[in-house]
């Protein structure tokens, strides 16, 4: 007893300085009194009466069957229930549809998610929280064995008094806070596509239409209501648990479960911004890479303006489908920043003025529901030279998938603006390990969907050489970069080490003392944790 509780304290002592200022874990922290102060008697739940936390042989039969005793049947999904079924089959993925919890638990309140995580830490049964579902390899947002928590009763969307902020919660995507802002002339800086959820992709980073005007969405949240390890609940803020919320801005879902997210609201009229995809042929590609490096170079003199390009095969046809869009109406008569793509003629061209509902929502048709899917990613530093290299790799592979069934790979350019990267620094900054003065970065991106499992190997194969390929000419022209954005990352990558060793040291000491024990890194195992890739490959 005496060495158990010299070994906790010394484990805490070494851990960094501040730890013991705040106390947030005392190390007599015991699970099942907090439980009772929850209003949650352990001795009289099933299959936990007795065991005193330890050694329940069972965990998640234990720990679905108190949560049926505590909260309802209606609040459980048990397997092989019409409710499970159509939980299990709305993710983006298919992949991650194949995963199977014991039971999904549907939280009621705030109150609910703490007393989840205790119950987790109780039994030692697993967890994983779902928001949008849309992160795209088994286990991200499921957890196999486990119980899997749905946020569909989270569902507020508040825009405050004075219109400044709203608040989000993460049973929300972002279509459902695009029609409450969008007739209220308010946005904010949230995901581009209509049913990505709120939760993961805030939690990753967040690439908006708004973004080189006001930064990603991590840099525009202003609170964060988390649920932490020991079930207590804190708003972190720039001057509130400054510490924990500099780490929720990028570090995923390593910290807590964030409840609600309170946004800064962005001023837009009726919504209305302008965009849509110009498609190019062949003979247009060198002016397509010309045009982009000059829009991501020059985003400065005009932060309305973004693009993403994707190269495609279409009907035996090797296209540039370029995504222009700008953050208010009439794109194509003021967006001259655009000029480059306009001397070119597209094949199509679908932009036009519209709301950011409307917008999100073309969006997701292109990206349907159902497939088997890989996204995968690196940054390089811009430079037109790179994207040429990396646009003719990705032709010269294809090949190689092109009798693989449903196969759609696709290889996407973004930029990482300089007016991006110095909003990373707003209210303390955040943990991604970005610096403008490095600026700006193209974020090189493969995602694919396919149909059959028995692929797998031979599509991950494809997104590996392809990476590994551009990533070799990146160094040979000394334009690499470690930033890996997590939101596109594969289960093979390393994301958080990513964000450079100082910033990777930073949150494992800040780990250590919001979650000494933890419970984020080991009872929920799922997505990119602070110290591994989600697979080890
Ligand atoms: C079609 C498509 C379009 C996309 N467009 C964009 C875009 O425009 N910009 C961009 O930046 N990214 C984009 N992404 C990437 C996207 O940000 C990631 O896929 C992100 O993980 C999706 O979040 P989600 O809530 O839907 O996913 P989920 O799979 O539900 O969650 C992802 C991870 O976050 C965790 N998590 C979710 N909510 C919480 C919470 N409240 N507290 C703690 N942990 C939580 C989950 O447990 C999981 O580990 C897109 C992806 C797709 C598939
Ligand atoms: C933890 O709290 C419970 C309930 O208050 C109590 O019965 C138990 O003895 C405590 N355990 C330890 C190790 O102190
Ligand atoms: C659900 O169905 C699967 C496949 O039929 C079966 O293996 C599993 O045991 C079932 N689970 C429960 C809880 O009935
Ligand atoms: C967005 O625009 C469409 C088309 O004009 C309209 O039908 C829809 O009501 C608008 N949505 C919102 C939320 O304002
Ligand atoms: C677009 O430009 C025209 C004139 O060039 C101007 O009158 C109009 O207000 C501009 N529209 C927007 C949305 O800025």
């Amino acid at each position: 007893m005496i060495a158990g509780l010299l070994l906790s304290a010394f484990a805490l002592g070494g851990l960094c300085g501040t730890a013991a200022a705040e106390d947030f874990e005392p190390a007599d922290f015991n699970v099942t009194s907090e439980l009772l102060k929850l209003g949650v008697d352990v001795s009289k739940l099933p299959g936990l009466s007795g065991l005193g936390g330890r050694d329940v042989s069972a965990p998640c039969t234990a720990a679905c069957k108190s949560l049926s005793a505590l909260y309802g049947d209606n609040a459980v999904y048990a397997q092989n229930t019409t409710g499970y079924g159509a939980f299990t089959s709305a993710y983006w993925s298919s992949i991650q549809s194949e995963v199977d919890p014991l039971c999904i638990f549907k939280p009621a309140k705030v109150a609910d998610v703490s007393v989840l995580v205790l119950l987790s830490r109780l039994t030692q049964c697993p967890f994983a929280f779902k928001s949008g579902g849309h992160a795209a390899f088994a286990g991200a947002s499921s957890v196999e064995g486990g119980i899997t928590v749905s946020f569909e009763n989270f569902k507020d969307v508040t825009v405050s008094r004075d219109r400044k902020t709203v608040k989000i919660q993460p049973g929300n995507n972002w279509v459902d806070v695009y029609k409450v802002l969008d007739p209220q002339d308010l946005t904010v800086t949230g995901g581009r596509v209509a049913r990505v959820g709120t939760g993961g992709l805030t939690l990753g980073g967040g690439i908006s239409y708004f973004s080189n005007i006001y930064g990603w969405a991590c840099d525009n949240v202003v609170s964060y209501e988390v649920v932490t390890a020991s079930g207590r609940v804190v708003h972190a803020t720039p001057t509130a648990f400054p510490k924990l919320y500099w780490a929720l801005r990028g570090g995923g879902n390593n910290f807590g479960i964030v409840t609600s997210f309170t946004f800064e609201t962005i001023p837009l009229p009726k919504g209305q911004m302008w965009g849509g995809t110009r498609t190019y042929l062949e003979s247009n590609f060198e002016g397509v890479v010309d045009a982009f490096a000059g829009v991501i170079a020059n985003s400065p003199s005009d932060p309305n303006a973004g693009i993403w390009v994707a190269w495609i095969l279409k009907y035996g046809l090797k296209l540039a489908a370029t995504e222009l869009y700008y953050a208010k109406p009439d794109g194509a008569a003021n967006a001259t920043i655009f000029n480059d793509f306009k001397a070119m003629t597209p094949i199509a061209d679908t932009t036009k003025s519209r709301n950011v509902s409307e917008y999100s929502e073309a969006q997701q048709s292109t990206n349907p529901y159902g497939l088997r899917e890989v996204y995968w990613c690196m940054t390089v530093k811009a430079d037109a030279r790179i994207a040429r290299v990396a646009r003719d790799i990705y032709y010269q592979e294809r090949p190689a998938v092109a009798n693989i069934e449903g196969a759609g790979p696709v290889l996407i350019f973004q930029g990482i603006t300089v007016g991006q990267m110095q909003k990373m620094s707003r209210n303390g900054g955040n943990a991604l390990g970005l610096d403008h003065r490095d600026g700006p970065l193209y974020l090189i991106q493969i995602a694919c969907w396919w149909k059959n499992a028995a692929d797998d190997e031979a599509i991950y194969a494809f997104a590996r050489k392809v990476m590994d390929r551009i990533a070799a000419e990146a160094t040979a022209l000394g334009v690499q970069s470690d930033y890996i954005y997590m939101n596109y990352g594969s289960r093979f990558q390393n994301v958080i080490a990513g964000y450079g060793a100082d910033n990777v040291n930073k949150l494992r000491d800040i780990a250590r003392q919001y979650d000494p024990k933890a419970v984020f890194q080991t009872l929920q195992p799922g997505h990119f944790k602070l110290d591994r890739a989600p697979v080890s490959s």
